[in-house]
């Protein structure tokens, strides 16, 4: 994965119904270092790096770079949503293009909240590079996130095996 390339960046805040969308600060960062330590988050993922690793690893200042947004509920951040581009993709048909990933701490889905979060990242997406598609890869046990999917409006292009799962490679054609 690297960076989308030349867009606008940082965003003004995004706000949505209930949530805003926003460039990581170092608030962020006891939350980014609960996300990615948790089992439960990392279930379809491969499972968590050491929280000590990731304590050490994890700069002051959080995932800064265009297409990162935190996601934040009532001044706290509840999620990440990333937008970055496949360049090294094991698949073909996602090589080069724009990817979507997600990730939102355990007590708060069910609520709609990354659904919210992804549409309005995707929505400032398309503001940015227009005409350009977005892909997506989930494993297919991964229910929640399949669901999430298809609410976004990718539809599937292929399944494939990787990394010990079945995955599911997503795409959403460019909004018109
Ligand atoms: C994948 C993940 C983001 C999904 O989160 P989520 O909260 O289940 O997703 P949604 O925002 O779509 O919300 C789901 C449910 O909230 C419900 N909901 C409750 N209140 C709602 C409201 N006010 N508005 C909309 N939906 C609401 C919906 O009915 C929806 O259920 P459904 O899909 O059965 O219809 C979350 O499980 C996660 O972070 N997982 C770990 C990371 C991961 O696996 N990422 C995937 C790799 S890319």
């Amino acid at each position: 994965m690297s960076d989308l390339g030349q867009v606008p960046w940082p965003p003004g805040l995004i706000r949505t119904e209930r949530l805003v969308l926003r460039e990581p600060e170092a608030r962020d960062r006891t939350t980014f270092i609960e996300l990615l330590a948790s089992p439960e988050v990392h279930t379809y993922l491969g499972g968590p790096r050491p929280r000590d690793e990731i304590e050490r690893e994890m700069p002051e200042v959080p995932e800064r770079r265009p297409g990162s947004f935190v996601v934040e509920l009532d001044g706290a951040m509840i999620g990440q949503v990333l937008l970055r581009r496949a360049t090294g993709h094991r698949r073909p048909a996602a090589v080069g293009k724009a990817d979507l990933g997600y990730l939102f701490l355990p007590e708060v889905w069910g609520r709609g909240y990354a659904a919210e979060a992804c549409a309005a990242a995707l929505g400032w997406f398309d503001g940015v590079l227009p005409g350009e598609p977005v892909v997506l890869t989930t494993q297919s046990a991964n229910v929640g996130s399949m669901r999430l999917a298809a609410k976004l409006g990718f539809t599937e292009v292929e399944r494939f095996h990787a990394w010990g799962a079945e995955q599911w490679l997503g795409l959403r054609p460019p909004a018109t």
